[in-house]
Formats: C-alpha cells, structure tokens, sequence
C-alpha cells in the first residue's frame, strides 16, 4: 500500500512539475540583431522556441522581418509565408542553413508545391526586396524585406526547423509535434496572432468532445451510481456480499474510463499552444490523484 501511494504522489509531483508555467513571457522583446537593426513589433511563435520581428510600411506595403530560431549549425532553418491557405502546400518558404562546402550560412527561397518538395533557389509568388541571415549564439536569423502577398496585413505564416539534408540542400523535419503546429495568422499591422484553423483543430474538437463524454459518464454517472447502488443494496440485505461485487464492478470500469478521459485530457492539454486551463487542470489532476489512492487501498 505505501509502494502504492508514493508512487501516486510521486506521478502528482512529475505532473505538476511538467505542466506549464502560468505566465509565458514574450522572449522576444529582449533580442538584439545584428547591425543595431530595430523593429516595430515581435511576436514569441508558438512552437520550436522561435521569434519574429518586424517593421510593417503602409506606404508601400512592405514589411522588414527578422525571424529568429534555435538550431545546431549543421541543421537547417525555414520561415514561410502562404498567401493561399494554411498548411505546407502553397508556402512561400526562406530557407537558411550553412552551404556544405562554402560553409557560409546562406537564404534559398523555394515555393514549396508538394510534400517531399526539391529546395531550390527560385523567385517567390511575392517579391522579396531583400534577404540575407546569420548565425550565431545557437541560433539562426533570417532577415528580409518582404511584399505582403496581396498587399493584405494578415498573412498566414509558418516556420520549421530540420536537421536532414538531401543533395546538400534542406530535406525533411520531424513529422509530429511540435514541429506541425508551427503556423498562425499574423496580422502585421497590429501585431496580433490568431491560430490557424486546420485539419487538425477540427479533429481536437472531436477528442476534446470525447474528453467530456469519457469524464462526464465515468466521473458523472458510472462512479457515483457504484456508490449509490453500494448504499442502496447494502441497507436491502446488509449480509448479503451483492452490494460489494456491483459496486467493485461499477467503480472499476467508471475508473478505467476515467484514465481514459483523464489521459485524453493530458493529451490535448499538452497539444495546446500556450493555453492552459488552470483551475480545470489542477482539479482533474487532484481528483484523478485522489480516486487512484482510492483504487489503491480497496483492491488490498
Ligand atoms: C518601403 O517603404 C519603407 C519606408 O518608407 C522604405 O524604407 C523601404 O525601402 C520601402 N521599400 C521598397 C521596396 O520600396
Ligand atoms: C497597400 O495598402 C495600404 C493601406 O493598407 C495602402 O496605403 C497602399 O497604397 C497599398 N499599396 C499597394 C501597392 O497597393
Ligand atoms: C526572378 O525575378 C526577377 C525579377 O522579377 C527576374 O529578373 C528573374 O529572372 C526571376 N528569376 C527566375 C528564376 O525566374
Ligand atoms: C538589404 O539588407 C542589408 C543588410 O541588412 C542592408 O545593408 C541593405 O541596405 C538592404 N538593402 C535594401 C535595399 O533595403
Ligand atoms: C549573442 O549573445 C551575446 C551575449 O549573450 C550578445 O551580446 C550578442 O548580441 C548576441 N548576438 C546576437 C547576434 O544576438
């Protein structure tokens, strides 16, 4: 039983550990470029530690951009903008990374029209004014100046980071997150980001909808009917062991679909970018500790 309970406490102390700070910080209003280059705004991306900072112009709509990530120098680096949807397919995309055998960092631009797509130098579908990019510190900067595709503020935009390298030019990044949820909509002219709806949100709906059917019929319905039929039975016909073998049953598939609904939960609470849900995390997670500890003392 004490193995038992340690090692619940022990999981509540990992998970508590492990969930996110309460406050991110906007890291980016701190980073210097090189050249004393200023911007306007900056925006800490979601994902892979990167930032983006920019100088948006009205009078002929450019926008000056100096994107920033954290990569080994033997990987590679992207910033994209998609003037037709979200997603890769369509990305107007800048790539930079160290030349194997110049060994200086230099920028590609490539649009990228389908998933195993060559990197190549080519032009943009928008015109670029502008580019160049560095490394340095462990991280890469890629600067430009660019012309907002249909001269509209809001652009989706989506970045990357890799370390696979085919015929000396970026291949492949990892394929699960956070690598693909690195894109937004950006709106350059105030600042603000709104995440993109994708494939992917529609199929959080879904599993956060499961979520609540999974908790609501274990820990709505299923756990407090055991208890009810145990009091109930138990004060028909006390000597009769009826009553113990309902409510065992009923508690331990309410319990089993609970882990289910409690783990889903973890899961999409892990997959949301920089929300948390404060009060609904730490009371799952409290409830989730308790009912365990409970399981744990009834099954000695
Ligand atoms: C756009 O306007 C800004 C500010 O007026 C200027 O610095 C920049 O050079 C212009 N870019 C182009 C491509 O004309
Ligand atoms: C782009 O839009 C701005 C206002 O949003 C306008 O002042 C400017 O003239 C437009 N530029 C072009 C090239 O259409
Ligand atoms: C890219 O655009 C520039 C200027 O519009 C043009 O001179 C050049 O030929 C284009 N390059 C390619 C590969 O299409
Ligand atoms: C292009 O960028 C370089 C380096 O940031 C800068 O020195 C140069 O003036 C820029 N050129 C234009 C036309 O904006
Ligand atoms: C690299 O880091 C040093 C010290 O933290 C800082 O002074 C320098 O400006 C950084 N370089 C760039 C390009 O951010």
């Amino acid at each position: 039983m004490d193995t038992c309970i340690h090692r619940v406490l022990l999981t509540c102390l990992l998970f508590s550990l492990f969930s996110p700070p309460f406050v991110s910080a906007q890291v980016c209003v701190s980073e210097t470029f090189s050249s004393n280059k200023l911007y306007a705004s900056c925006n800490s991306l979601t994902v892979l530690g990167a930032t983006l900072h920019w100088t948006y112009h009205p009078s002929n709509g450019t926008t000056d951009v100096a994107y920033r990530i954290q990569q080994a120098a033997t990987g590679w680096v992207a910033w994209a903008i998609n003037p037709k949807m979200t997603g890769m397919l369509g990305s107007n995309t800048l790539f930079a990374y160290h030349d194997s055998t110049s060994g200086v960092v230099k920028v590609v631009s490539t649009v990228i029209n389908d998933y195993m797509p060559t990197v190549r130098d080519e032009n943009l579908t928008f015109a670029v004014h502008n580019r160049s990019a560095e490394y340095s510190n462990g991280t890469y900067t890629i600067y430009a100046s660019i012309q907002l595709p249909g001269n509209k503020t809001t652009q989706n935009i989506a970045w990357q980071a890799g370390t696979d390298f085919t015929g000396g030019a970026p291949g492949g990044h990892n394929l699960g997150p956070p690598n693909v949820l690195a894109s937004t909509s950006i709106d350059f002219l105030s600042g603000a980001s709104v995440p993109v709806p994708s494939p992917a949100s529609d199929n959080r709906l879904r599993q956060k909808n499961i979520h609540g059917i999974l908790n609501t019929v274990a820990w709505g319905i299923i756990l407090p009917v055991g208890v009810l039929k145990a009091r109930y039975i138990k004060s028909l016909n006390p000597s009769s062991p009826a009553w113990f073998h309902v409510h065992k049953t009923c508690q331990s598939i309410g319990y089993i679909i609970g882990v289910a609904g409690f783990a889903l939960g973890l899961k999409l609470g892990s997959e949301s970018k920089g929300i948390t849900h404060h009060g609904h995390r730490i009371m799952a997670i409290v409830l989730f500790c308790f009912a365990t500890i409970q399981v744990c003392f009834s099954s000695l």
